[in-house]
């Protein structure tokens, strides 16, 4: 089945899909995305993710390409057109196309957007679960507003890279201090000795992950209390737990850090419990 892409007003084949030479996003980065998981048939966290693309555009004075109704429906057609019953939804926006010039384009340049949707496996997701992930970490090298979800994330692309070769799936950036930041791709958590969450407080230095957010709500379910401080890369590397959360991975338990085991080096049963209650608790639309 081709698949089939949104770009800027028309349902296009994937395989043919593209955006012009000077489009800023190709150009200077100067764009955001969002990434929302579909599951079993829904857009998970449509809300979160939307507020967050509304904050994102707001910052660097980027205007909405469509309205938010509209920008739904693309969504969704985009998911229906592709038979995505499981995976994600990619949505990018930039500040249009226009002759390269750093400063802002003309008013009236249209922002541009681009919709897309793949299929996951969630079996194969499951096992990645039960086998665990292992991260890398290093020097945090990022701008002060990763706050911003922008598409500028050469540091992140190549963190992650890193993370690869060195046989990991993930790269934590870490502080001078020695304080754990995030993923390239995802927010990092740990449980302590006393079973409690813990991860950094969401201000300009991290992305406030929505699947974060709702993983508040699930501990509170589970009766799991959560602390927002900075924990170190060692604190971590003698955590009971640690474990990592996106759209992408929802909930992803950690079983090494930097090559050595965190606890018996297998998947912590809380990250695997909060995996197994996120569904429930997340807001969610029908796709
Ligand atoms: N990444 N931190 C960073 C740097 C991220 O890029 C992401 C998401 C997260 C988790 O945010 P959320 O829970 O809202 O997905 C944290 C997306 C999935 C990506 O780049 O593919």
């Amino acid at each position: 089945m081709p698949r089939i892409a949104y770009v800027n007003g028309r349902y296009v084949a994937h395989s043919d899909a593209s955006v012009h030479i000077e489009d800023r996003g190709y150009q200077f980065a100067d764009g955001v995305y969002e990434v929302c998981e579909v599951a079993r048939g829904f857009i998970v966290d449509s809300v979160g993710h939307l507020d967050r693309l509304d904050r994102s555009l707001s910052e660097l004075r980027i205007d909405w390409p469509v309205n938010r109704a509209v920008l739904v429906h693309v969504m969704r057609e985009v998911i229906r057109r592709n038979r995505v019953h499981n995976g994600m939804v990619y949505l990018q926006v930039t500040r249009g196309v226009a002759p390269r010039d750093h400063v802002f384009p003309a008013n009236g340049t249209r922002p541009a957007l681009v919709v897309t949707a793949k299929r996951t496996d969630p079996v194969a997701a499951a096992k990645k679960a039960g086998a665990g992930l292992k991260v890398i970490t290093v020097p945090e090298n990022r701008w002060e507003r990763v706050d911003i979800k922008s598409v500028g994330l050469l540091p992140n692309v190549l963190a992650r890279q890193q993370a690869k070769e060195a046989g990991a799936q993930e790269a934590w950036f870490v502080d001078p201090d020695g304080t754990v930041k995030e993923g390239a791709a995802t927010n990092a958590w740990i449980v302590t000795r006393d079973g409690v969450l813990v991860t950094r407080p969401a201000d300009h230095g991290i992305l406030r992950g929505i699947t974060r957010a709702t993983l508040f709500k699930v501990a509170e379910k589970l009766g799991l209390t959560v602390e927002e401080r900075g924990f170190t890369v060692a604190e971590a590397k003698a955590a009971r737990e640690a474990f990592i959360t996106a759209a992408t991975t929802v909930i992803m338990p950690i079983v090494a850090i930097d090559g050595q085991p965190v606890a018996n080096g297998h998947p912590g049963s809380v990250a695997l419990s909060l995996r197994e209650a996120f569904f429930d608790v997340a807001e969610k639309i029908q796709a």
